[in-house]
């Protein structure tokens, strides 16, 4: 599952990163992987992807660095900054938008696959 996190600078996307892994039973540290571009972790069962592509220059680099095969389907992938890397970065199954208010936050969460929309369903029961 790919799932985008879509936001300015400091809108929240690493700290409901942080929040869902520490739901599902992790345990340890959730770093931004702001240099790293990619962290792994392993809860719930679930093989965990957390990339943020911000600092995300050059093509060549996804394939260089095995990002490809990250999506393969077997992982649940949370991208921040996905438009950093148009066109490489496979398709959304669900986009989550922060937008910053005077106080807390606005989320927008679209579901573009039934995976997806099976998902919301269960947030919503
Ligand atoms: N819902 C929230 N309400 C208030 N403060 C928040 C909220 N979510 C995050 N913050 C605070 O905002 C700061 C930045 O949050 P965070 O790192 O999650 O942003 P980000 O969207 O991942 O930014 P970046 O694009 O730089 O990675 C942190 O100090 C965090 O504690
Ligand atoms: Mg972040």
């Amino acid at each position: 599952m790919v799932i985008y996190l879509r936001g300015d600078l400091g809108a929240g996307k690493t700290a409901l990163v942080r929040a869902l892994f520490l739901a599902l039973g992790h345990t340890g540290r959730v770093k931004s992987p702001t240099f790293t571009l990619l962290e792994q972790y392993e809860a719930g069962g679930l093989h965990l992807r957390h990339f943020d592509l911000y600092r995300f220059r050059d093509e060549s680099e996804w394939e260089a660095s095995g990002f490809r095969d990250e999506f393969d389907g077997r992982n649940v992938c949370l991208v921040e900054w996905p438009e950093k890397a148009r066109g490489l970065v496979p398709q959304a199954d669900m986009e989550i938008g922060f937008e910053i208010l005077p106080a807390g936050r606005k989320l927008t969460v679209r579901a573009n696959t039934a995976t997806a929309r099976e998902c919301l369903r269960s947030l919503q029961n």
